[in-house]
């Protein structure tokens, strides 16, 4: 507990405590405010229009300890959405994990691109490889519910949190465990395939700043994009005629995507920027008949 700040009593107002809150959270935070906002929501259960309107009630019984951990996590540098274990993405609210990466706003992009892609009432076939907690997966299949989604996951942990996350939503998704295309069964012609793998390096210096994360998650290899190749590579056999394929990349990978997609006899390549206008996504259209002739 910050040593400048006087703890509120347990029956101090619900105002008193998220004063407090934003207080302390100066020391770890650029949103102190919003975050103490977050924190007191989740432990109380309210919305934004019950913390305003009880802000002057005493804090209920009990939420006490549950706040004063929370808070003592997050000074200790813990992302706010394991301390909560939940994190909203795209009007989601997903169950999060240290086993799963936070989903990322940057991640929209993608997205959006994809459900732009399928028409709505038509019953595309899409897969998700590398899903995580199922946030892209999941944000396809409820915009576009007539979808038949597929999602790929290598970790067991993170694929049960993404299956959970699929039941709590009452959203229809084919979870599969295992390496990249390797568990899906024969040749299954996608409408549309996403990805947002791992695309660090194994010696980039942001992987300090993210070691709440799984590694595993973050770091394709030595170089930053091996698993962009793993991916092309095995999506082959599950590719028809207008397939249509995009990948989440770093600011800086957008060249070497687009190669790599020319590279693997991908047409109408094109790259995504995000709002700041950075290469963010790129991807094909499949026009072959032949999927295995690249
Ligand atoms: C950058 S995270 C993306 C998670 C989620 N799709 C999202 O956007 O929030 C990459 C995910 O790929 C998974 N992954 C890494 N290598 C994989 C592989 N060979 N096969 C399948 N999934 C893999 C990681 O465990 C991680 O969940």
């Amino acid at each position: 507990m910050p040593d400048f700040l006087e703890k509120p009593s347990e029956e101090a107002s619900v105002a008193r405590w998220q004063r407090f809150l934003g207080l302390a959270l100066t020391r770890t935070s650029d949103l102190p405010d919003r975050e103490a906002q977050w924190i007191l929501q989740a432990v109380l259960g309210w919305n934004g229009t019950d913390l305003f309107r009880y802000a002057g009630c005493p804090l209920p019984a009990s939420a006490g300890p549950a706040i004063t951990d929370i808070l003592c996590r997050r000074l200790q540098g813990e992302p706010l959405a394991y301390c909560l274990g939940r994190w909203s993405f795209m009007d989601l609210d997903l169950q999060v994990s240290p086993d799963v990466l936070i989903p990322r706003p940057d991640t929209e992009t993608l997205v959006r691109w994809a459900i732009g892609q399928i028409p709505p009432g038509k019953p595309w076939r899409v897969l998700d490889l590398g899903t995580g907690s199922g946030a892209v997966a999941l944000a396809i299949a409820h915009a576009r519910p007539e979808t038949e989604i597929w999602a790929v996951e290598q970790s067991a942990e993170a694929l049960g949190i993404a299956r959970k996350n699929g039941e709590i939503l009452g959203l229809h998704v084919r979870w599969c465990c295992g390496d990249w295309c390797a568990p899906l069964p024969g040749d299954l012609g996608f409408d549309l395939v996403v990805a947002n793998p791992p695309y660090l390096a194994d010696s980039d210096p942001h992987l300090e700043g993210l070691c709440h994360e799984p590694r595993m998650a973050l770091v394709s290899g030595p170089e930053g994009n091996e698993c962009f190749g793993a991916i092309l590579e095995q999506v082959r056999p599950h590719l028809q005629p207008n397939t249509r394929l995009a990948l989440e990349h770093g600011c800086d990978q957008g060249r070497s995507v687009r190669g790599l997609l020319q590279q693997y006899g991908w047409d109408e390549i094109f790259t995504l920027g995000d709002l700041a206008g950075r290469d963010r996504v790129s991807g094909g259209i499949w026009k072959r008949q032949n999927a295995g002739a690249a």
